[in-house]
């Protein structure tokens, strides 16, 4: 039978977003229906509208979201109709390569809802990261559904669904950072910042953030960065290197994804130290590098997926630490918009003046 609720889409490459009624079926096998209580704004949803993940439109976008389970096809026993979830885009399938060498946190095969959600003349519906939470209702796989305890906010609790994740994932998880570290940071967005929270909770001692809007590096502040470097008035690399004797940072995080920054984050970072790029490059962009230099300065060159988490082990943690007040959730979300905003907020996210703006559903 199934249900129409409204939705967010971007019918095709660059056009405005639009909110248009949405079919969503009931669930099926290995399916849960959650109703959508708050979604974050994600840079990746600007990069689908922009075409720049692929040509699949109609897009149903959203994907940093929290709510209830208010259904569950058969066979599903990992969440219940009641729960308070916050949804994932990696619902491991513990039988591909990656999970069969004990790698489930880069799993290769993960799930999506099998049903398709569809516009009124039956067009197909491709959901952001296998998502689509700039609904009422989504639909996914039961495995993307991740149970937390329900005291948290869904304003906050919905961001560790992507970009905190990746943020806190790619310095905590991807770049290894310890007690003791020196950590440099490029790009102060949602991913960059939860970078540098990241950082501060792993024992972190130096953590030097870097953008090129003194407002992003103000508020880059306030999640532990120790230093602040803005790139378009001093020398990035120079900067870092004098903040740590001389040598550059043991990790340092590009949460951009431009040759520029990750030059500057391979060049900004200590001999034998890592690299994490967390940033997505734009589809038609090279790197340059000076070859010997890749050897000569030894260490780890890496990428981080969705910060390398495993949302049932990362997701219930994380939200405790919230909850204790030693995780600052909070601090992400600048503001809560309707659902009819979300074209808004990329402009917003644009000019610098969000670090997430977050959908409540009314
Ligand atoms: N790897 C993953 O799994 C994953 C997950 C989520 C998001 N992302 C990606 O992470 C990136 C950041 O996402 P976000 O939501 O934080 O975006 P955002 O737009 O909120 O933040 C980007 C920040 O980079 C700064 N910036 C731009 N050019 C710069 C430069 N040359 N030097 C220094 N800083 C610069 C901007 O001022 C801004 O503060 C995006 O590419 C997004 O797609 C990756
Ligand atoms: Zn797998
Ligand atoms: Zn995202």
């Amino acid at each position: 039978m199934g249900q129409v609720v409204n939705g967010v889409i971007a019918r095709s490459k660059g056009a405005p977003v639009e909110v248009v009624p949405v079919h969503v079926p009931d669930p099926g096998p290995g399916e849960a229906l959650v109703q959508i209580q708050a979604c974050g704004v994600c840079h990746t949803d600007l990069h689908y509208r922009e075409g720049a993940i692929g040509g699949d439109f109609p897009y149903l976008l959203g994907h940093e979201a929290a709510g209830v389970v208010e259904a569950v096809g058969p066979d599903v026993s990992d969440v219940a109709p009641g729960d308070f979830v916050i949804l994932n885009w990696r619902a491991v399938c513990g039988n591909c390569r990656a999970c069969h060498r004990g790698q489930p946190q880069i799993c290769f095969s993960t799930h999506n809802a099998s049903q398709k959600m569809t516009l009124d003349d039956g067009t197909e519906l491709s959901p952001a990261l296998g998502i689509g939470a700039f609904m009422e209702k989504t639909l996914v796989a039961a495995g993307q559904a991740t149970k937390v305890s329900a005291e948290a906010r869904p304003e906050a609790a919905g961001l560790l669904g992507c970009g905190v994740m990746a943020g806190l994932g790619a310095a905590m998880n991807t770049g290894g950072v310890g007690r003791g570290d020196s950590v440099a940071v490029f790009g102060c967005g949602g991913v960059g910042d939860a970078a540098i929270e990241g950082s501060r909770l792993a024992g972190a001692t130096t953590i030097i953030a870097v953008d090129i809007d003194d407002r992003k590096l103000n508020w880059a502040k306030q999640f532990g960065a120790t230093h602040t470097v803005n790139s378009t008035k001093e020398d990035a690399v120079e900067r870092i290197r004098e903040l740590t004797g001389g040598n550059g940072a043991n990790v340092v995080v590009d949460a951009v994804g431009l040759q520029e920054t990750y030059r500057q984050a391979f060049f900004a970072r200590d001999l034998a130290g890592t690299v994490v790029l967390v940033g997505v490059p734009p589809p038609d962009v090279t790197l340059e590098l000076p070859f010997i230099e890749v050897f000569g300065r030894g260490g780890a060159l890496k990428t981080s997926w969705y910060g390398d988490c495993l949302p049932t082990r990362d997701f219930p943690m994380l939200i405790d630490l919230y909850l204790q007040g030693r995780l600052n959730l909070d601090g992400f979300v600048s503001e809560t918009i309707g659902i009819g905003d979300v074209e808004e907020s990329f402009a917003k996210m644009e000019r610098g003046e969000v670090l997430r703006s977050v959908v409540v559903m009314g």
